[in-house]
């Protein structure tokens, strides 16, 4: 016999509780502010912050509860089945009135000369439930303001109100406690360290979450005030993982990035990089008119004169040395839209195959493409999470706070293969030299299979840990070193693809190379994940055309070129000279390829090499759509006009398809994301309107996610609050969120996202069927170098980006350029007495490429045998010595005689 009636003395799992007189329903164990706040009641709080654990240090949100003694804090009560609570009696409107008496005795109110000051909690909620006046007319305290902690946020210390956001969020989401209270009672204050700066990647989030004025961000300080402001909702593109974000502007310039809490992306939360970067855009050294190479010489030409020049480019080539002879290096950088218009133009009007997004320091497109894909939120209940790739704190930051959080607050296990131990705290590491972390992720799979009892050592303990719990494993891959062949790394991929629950999370940094990839700017593949072999006839159809054989990759193309057999080389947003990590096959190919064509808003050193150099828009200037390394499709804002007469990628495509014969017959940028829905079997049915009403985007394939999908409501996009200030009324419209003005709101309430998801499934069911060709499938199958013999005087280098990198984003970007770090070799303290200098001593470094003159540091995590140079696009360094032919790079480390 069945039965629905719980059993006698277990836990209810729904509690109701009765609010203000309104019975609702949640989870017991809920905590009261959240459980009110989604039924509508708003109760004031400061130090309460939904990412964050409670700590009932301001008592703004005291309210009744029957039976229960006193006033509890709302933030700190979990609901119980018949809790009965009351959040506007005279008592608690008594309560409110002196906490915020109280909280406003030191109180500045500097207000008029605040930046937050218009869009502040503590001037919202005085207005909304203080005292019209207060009893305390002493001189205030007074501090020297402002102070700078860091070299993007100062610190007014008079105005805090000690609620400790800031302090929790360096300390438990971003593990980097540098700020803490000193002094107490009345002289309490927030600070940082002794010689100490918060130097935290993350630092802005806290300005973001300080409920008031008392942190602020240097390069937004006294630019603009809340009213003046205009906000659209777009994804950041600095780094694959796209978090979600309020870009704002003032007098069309950019002014401010503020994170939206996206729960399947971001939580709200940006990097330093991410939030600050954005000022290249407005950098006075952009390409903003059409150039072309008269008399050795640049020169600006209108855009029809450059157009042609670029057509006859491609087209001279082709009819003289064939399609092949013809490559396209690039396109990471745009959307998607204009990934699919120069796959286009690449494939199927061109005819080359010799495409690529990734310059060598990514994984081949059908490993990407072709492994069972996981998502971000999936990292929060998995069984374990494996790290393979690069650290992600320096290159994807706030993939690496989830991951720091599943490991810290849900505990998950965390087996991180880093070269140096890693930086999770907790996680169980699997130490490795450079080329062995394919080997060893094969004898962990050993021990995981062979159900033995397992040693305790780190293999021991991390075979343990896959096998003890539910759930999939979760693998994040990503190159963990540019100076070691992908191989290695795609023997890792293949031990744990043998895993039977198993998802891979791409750690590929560049911003939109997923959505490159997704597109087909690689060789061997065409938009929606399908190979060339597989695609041809549905995309010969839909084009006209596809190339014959699949083409070169980047050192490919590159090698090619310099064997003189690449006669026009296409640039889409790439500089080779300061990203491709052999710098000296760069510089040969340039010497000897006949013309270049460079789609760009810089004039790097790649892009000065060019003959026609066509300018583009960028990020915040374009609209469309951006995939991220989960695969998840979301669009983009605009929010200032493009400089000068940049034009958009995908439109430039067009326009030499146009002049090479072929008429793409795309007007806006919609028909672009319409046509890649329709031809692209990922993508099928993520069309604009779709990809507008959907709230967190689609994840690709759209026809396995489409259950996923929640549509806004209708209207106005709305930002919940995350406690920002920016957005501080319990749920506020940002009105022009939606460029086109078309209907699109966000709406959190769980019975409308119900209601949403069926329209969801209508409007992706009346897309049609989801594809014709298979998507790709990784066979699993991968080089397998041998690795030379480690000699005992040499060191095994590793290189990858750091999150400063001295890359165009950071040197175009005042507020953050000085953070770009120096170039130094770092080396265990073994190995610096070894060498038997001093840290800080320049040293000769010598690999089968060059030698160089590097600065010597100690990095106390590294192992013996192992060094460390963080790649740097605008200094000689990693790129220098890496001998991409070899399967790892050894260098010979020496005092300078
Ligand atoms: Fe709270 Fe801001 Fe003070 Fe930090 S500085 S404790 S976030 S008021
Ligand atoms: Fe932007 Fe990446 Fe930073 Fe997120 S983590 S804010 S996407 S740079
Ligand atoms: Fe509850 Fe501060 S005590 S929000």
């Amino acid at each position: 016999m069945t039965t629905t009636e719980p059993k006698p003395g277990a836990k209810p799992t729904v509690a109701t509780v009765t609010i203000d007189g309104r019975e609702v329903t949640a989870k017991p164990g809920e905590l009261l502010i959240k459980v009110a706040q989604e039924h509508g009641v708003y109760i004031p709080r400061f130090c309460w912050h939904e990412r964050m654990k409670p700590v009932g240090m301001c008592r703004m949100c005291l309210v009744e509860v029957e039976g229960v003694r006193g006033f509890p804090p709302a933030c700190t009560t979990t609901v119980t089945d018949g809790m009965v609570c009351h959040t506007q009696t005279d008592t608690v409107k008594k309560i409110q009135d002196g906490v915020l008496e109280f909280l406003l005795v030191n109180h500045p109110l500097d207000c008029p000369v605040c930046d937050r000051g218009g869009e502040c909690p503590l001037q919202d909620q005085t207005l909304a439930f203080g005292p019209g006046e207060s009893r305390f007319t002493e001189e205030k305290r007074h501090f020297e303001k402002p102070i700078p902690i860091s070299d993007v946020v100062l610190l007014d210390r008079e105005r805090c109100i000690q609620c400790a956001r800031c302090t929790r969020f360096a300390d438990e989401i971003a593990g980097d406690p540098l700020i803490t209270f000193v002094d107490r009672g009345d002289r309490t204050e927030v600070l940082n360290f002794p010689d100490h700066p918060f130097a935290s990647y993350f630092s802005g989030n806290t300005v973001q979450i300080c409920p008031v004025g008392a942190l602020t961000a240097k390069p937004y300080r006294f630019r603009a005030r809340p009213w003046d402001l205009a906000t659209v909702e777009t994804s950041c593109t600095t780094c694959a993982v796209q978090c979600r974000g309020a870009l704002q502007s003032s007098t069309d310039r950019l002014v401010r990035f503020l994170g939206v809490d996206s729960e399947p992306v971001n939580h709200g939360w940006l990097c330093d990089k991410g939030r600050y970067g954005f000022e290249y855009v407005h950098s006075e050294t952009r390409v903003i008119e059409p150039q072309v190479r008269e008399d050795g010489a640049l020169v600006e030409k209108p855009w029809p004169e450059a157009l042609d020049a670029a057509a006859s480019i491609l087209e001279r080539t082709k009819s003289m040395h064939g399609p092949g002879a013809i490559a396209v290096l690039g396109g990471a950088r745009g959307s998607n839209e204009d990934a699919y218009a120069w796959a286009r133009l690449a494939k199927g009007v061109i005819g080359t195959d010799n495409v690529d997004a990734q310059l060598a320091d990514g994984l081949p497109a059908e490993v990407v493409l072709g492994l069972p894909r996981a998502q971000i939120a999936d990292l929060d209940h998995a069984a374990a999470i494996v790290l393979v790739g690069p650290d992600l704190k320096e290159e994807l930051p706030v993939l690496h706070l989830r991951v720091r959080r599943a490991a810290v607050e849900l505990k998950v296990p965390v087996i991180d293969f880093a070269f140096d131990g890693g930086s999770i705290p907790g996680s169980i590491a699997m130490r490795c030299a450079p080329g062995e972390s394919g080997a060893l992720a094969e004898r962990l799979m050993s021990a995981v299979n062979s159900g033995a009892a397992v040693a305790d050592d780190p293999i021991g303990r991390a075979a343990a840990a896959i096998r003890e719990r539910d759930g999939a494993v979760i693998v994040v891959l990503g190159r963990a070193s540019l100076a070691e062949r992908p191989d290695h790394t795609l023997r890792a991929a293949a031990a744990f693809a043998a895993l039977p629950q198993v998802g891979f999370l791409s750690a590929l940094r560049r911003g939109n190379v997923h959505g490159a990839l997704e597109l087909g700017l690689a060789p061997g593949v065409l938009p929606g994940r399908v190979s060339l072999a597989d695609g041809r006839a549905a995309f010969a159809s839909a084009w006209g055309a596809v190339p014959e054989t699949t083409g070169l990759d980047a050192t490919g193309i590159l090698r090619a070129a310099a064997a003189g057999k690449i006669h026009a080389l296409v640039l889409v947003g790439c500089d080779p000279l300061a990203d491709f990590p052999d710098r000296a096959l760069v510089r040969e190919a340039f010497e000897i390829v006949g013309s270049v064509i460079a789609v760009d808003a810089f004039l790097s050193d790649s892009v000065r090499q060019a003959d026609v150099v066509l300018p583009v828009t960028l990020w915040g200037e374009k609209q469309g759509t951006v995939t991220n390394l989960e695969g998840r499709v979301q669009r983009l804002g605009r929010k200032v006009s493009p400089a000068g007469s940049a034009m958009d990628d995908w439109r430039i495509a067009g326009e030499l398809a146009l002049r090479l014969g072929s008429d793409f017959d795309l007007e806006q940028v919609d028909e672009v994301t319409d046509e890649i829905a329709k031809v692209a079997p990922a993508f099928a049915g993520a069309t604009a309107e779709l990809l507008r009403r959907a709230r967190d985007g689609v994840v690709l394939p759209v026809a396995e996610h489409r259950s996923e999908i929640v549509l806004r409501a209708g209207g106005l996009t709305i930002l919940a609050d995350d406690g920002s200030g920016a957005s501080w009324e319990p749920i506020r419209a940002v009105r022009d969120a939606d460029e086109t003005g078309a209907a699109a709101a966000t709406d959190r309430s769980a019975e409308q996202d119900g209601e949403a998801h069926a329209n969801a499934t209508d409007v992706i069911a009346a897309a049609g069927p989801s594809s014709t060709p298979n998507l790709i499938v990784w066979d699993r199958s991968f080089g397998s170098p041998e690795l030379p013999a480690r000699d005992a005087y040499a060191l095994r280098l590793v290189t990858g980006r750091t999150l400063y990198d001295g890359g165009r984003t950071v040197a175009s970007s005042p507020a953050i350029a000085a953070l770009a770090r120096d170039v130094a070799l770092l080396v265990s303290a073994t190995d610096l007495a070894r060498i038997g200098v001093d840290e800080g001593a320049i040293v000769k470094v010598t690999s089968q490429r060059t030698s160089l003159n590097l600065v010597v540091q100690v990095e106390l995590r590294l192992p013996a045998g192992i060094a460390r140079l963080y790649f740097t696009p605008d200094h000689e360094g990693a790129a220098e010595l890496i001998d991409l032919s070899a399967p790892v790079t050894d260098i010979r480390v020496e005092t300078l005689r």
